[in-house]
């Protein structure tokens, strides 16, 4: 695993944050140096809650990088979908600075986990998604899922618009938490991992478990 990974969801707030934290964390102790960039941060100022995030999952201080907001090169304010966020600000969206940022943290580490914000048809002005970013830069992209209800759904549209846009689903990462019924959740871990196996056998599954914080 080397390169530019691009990390999305099924839904907002799906566990893409704790996701990338977790998948940096494993693949730096596997001894690959990981870093992880936020593609468009919104609802905060001067920092990215999702690079804190994923720094304290990581278990490592502030990067170089970070300091420099190499890792989360554009934010603004207004907790919204970028098209929007962007808007209020009175902001055009700079997109050739996420790439940019993308291409200096590759040249220091080996894997660069850029995580989207929301899913994949999260707009980022109002006639370009987040998809159109992915299918241009032609990242292998892995989508974080759950075991709620509605999940199953949820990942194979997923699925079908990256197949649309021939990008990779390098992997699916299946959180775990918030435990909901259990007959669901088991079923939903099954099914999708039957359906990868038949339909996208180079595909990865991993299984997201609850991460507790110090907080
Ligand atoms: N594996 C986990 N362990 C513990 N808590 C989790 C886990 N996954 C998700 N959560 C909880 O769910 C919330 C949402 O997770 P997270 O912030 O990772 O979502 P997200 O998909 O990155 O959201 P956004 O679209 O805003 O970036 C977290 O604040 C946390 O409370
Ligand atoms: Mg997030």
């Amino acid at each position: 695993m080397k390169g530019t990974f691009f990390i999305t969801g099924i839904d907002t707030n799906i566990g893409k944050s704790y996701a990338t934290g977790w998948l940096a964390r494993e693949l730096n102790q596997k001894g690959l140096k990981t870093i992880t960039q936020k593609m468009i941060q919104t609802g905060n100022t001067g920092h990215s809650e999702d690079i804190d995030l994923h720094r304290e999952i990581m278990g490592i201080p502030f990067t170089e990088e970070d300091r420099e907001q190499i890792t989360f090169p554009i934010v603004y304010s207004y907790p919204a979908s970028p098209h929007l966020a962007a808007e209020i600000d009175h902001q055009t969206i700079p997109i050739g600075k996420i790439t940019e940022s993308s291409r200096i943290l590759a040249e220091r580490y080996d894997v660069v986990l850029l995580e989207g914000a929301g899913g994949l048809m999260v707009p980022i002005t109002r006639d370009y998604l987040t998809i159109d970013y992915i299918a241009e830069q032609k990242l292998p992209t892995i989508l974080v899922t759950s075991g709620r209800l509605g999940s199953i759904n949820h990942t194979l549209l997923s699925i079908e618009a990256l197949d649309k846009r021939g990008i990779t689903l390098y992997g699916v990462i299946y959180n775990s938490f918030p435990k909901s019924d259990e007959t669901i959740d088991k079923d939903t871990e099954s099914y999708l991992r039957t359906f990868l196996k038949k339909q996208y056998p180079d595909t990865r599954f991993w299984i997201l478990p609850e991460i507790p914080l110090s907080r």
